[in-house]
């Protein structure tokens, strides 16, 4: 989020504007209903949210629910550690784009807590949250340069490392071709100081190329959307604060499933709602920008903060 955008006058939106606890609940339960297995928890910084590991519990408690993953910036980890586990949360992803607390600080909006990040990430593997993966977007010519440190940093530490490929999220990041690092390069690159071989896929859709070490040093992996886009494997429906379904990462709109929430829509109404605009996706969006150089500024896409990554 833009300090210049969101400065401290920034009304953000009220409490009543977002969804309780509850709602989210009703509506995860809608989805898992017709097939949802995995929730994941994002943002913006879901560890902000006043009492979040009530919300886990709840969500763990539906039936059919397989899986929960949060993913965070990792500040208020060390804090929240020992109660996300007691809720029942299975595994984090913790975004660390560098270890060079000066190319930290500059990629996670002035975040100042490298430090902070590492004694969470600590404190997530003691109390056993696992697997622990670190989303590090790569940019080039700002971090490009610091990838092997971070992938030595955390080699035989059961930690996975995902390089992912700088995206033209939102409009405001000013993304331009010549920032994305292709994945390959990245391959190349570790796979020079530590032969790395290809692991298969843990599930249809899996977003990350796997590779492990040779040496038996651990797994990392490679998130490639704009150089090898996976829309026609992704399965992910995004729902955000406010109550808005989006069915695309680059979605320019969204359905709004708040306002016949709050007007009484019986759960049959919502799931046909759901199920409508799932079945009606035509998104594409990653495979249609390969065919770009420079992003479509005409399009208005949902922020990342907004949607999550
Ligand atoms: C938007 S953040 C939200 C959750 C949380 N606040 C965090 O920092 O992890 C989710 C993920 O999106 C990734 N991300 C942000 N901007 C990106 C971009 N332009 N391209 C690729 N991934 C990006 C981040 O690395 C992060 O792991």
């Amino acid at each position: 989020m833009p300090r210049s955008t969101f400065h401290e006058h920034y009304q953000f939106l009220k409490p009543t504007e977002r969804l309780s606890f509850e709602e989210i609940t009703r509506l995860a339960n809608l989805f898992v209903q017709i097939g949802v297995k995995k929730l994941r928890l994002t943002g913006g910084e879901p560890l902000l949210r006043p009492n979040l590991t009530e919300l886990i519990a709840e969500l763990g408690a539906i039936h059919g629910v397989e899986d929960i993953a949060l993913t965070t910036n990792g500040v208020l980890l060390e804090k929240y550690a020992t109660e996300l586990q007691a809720s029942g949360l299975h595994r984090i992803t913790v975004s660390l784009d560098s270890l060079d607390p000066e190319i930290f600080k500059l990629m996670s909006g002035e975040v100042q807590g490298l430090e902070q990040v590492l004694t969470g990430l600590t404190a997530a593997q003691q109390v056993g949250l696992k697997p622990i993966k670190i989303n590090a977007v790569i940019k080039r010519g700002v971090n490009d340069h610091t990838i092997l440190h971070l992938a030595e940093y955390f080699r035989n530490t059961e930690i996975i490392v995902r390089f992912i490929e700088y995206m033209d999220v939102g409009n405001r990041n000013q993304w331009q071709v010549q920032h994305v690092v292709p994945s390959k390069e990245i391959l190349h690159l570790i796979h020079e100081r530590w032969p790395v071989h290809n692991v298969s896929s843990n599930y249809l859709g899996e977003v990350a190329e796997r590779y492990r070490y040779d040496d038996g040093a651990g797994e990392i992996g490679f998130i490639s959307s704009v150089t090898q886009p996976f829309c026609g494997n992704c399965s992910r429906a995004r729902l955000s604060s406010e109550g808005v379904f989006y069915t695309c990462l680059f979605a320019t709109q969204g359905l709004d499933l708040k306002t016949p929430l709050r007007i009484g829509a019986s759960d049959d109404e919502l799931r046909a709602m759901i199920c409508a605009a799932w079945e009606n996706r035509v998104d594409r969006y990653s495979e249609q920008r390969s065919q770009l150089t420079t992003p479509d500024q005409h399009l208005h896409k949902i922020e990342m903060y907004y949607i999550g990554g």
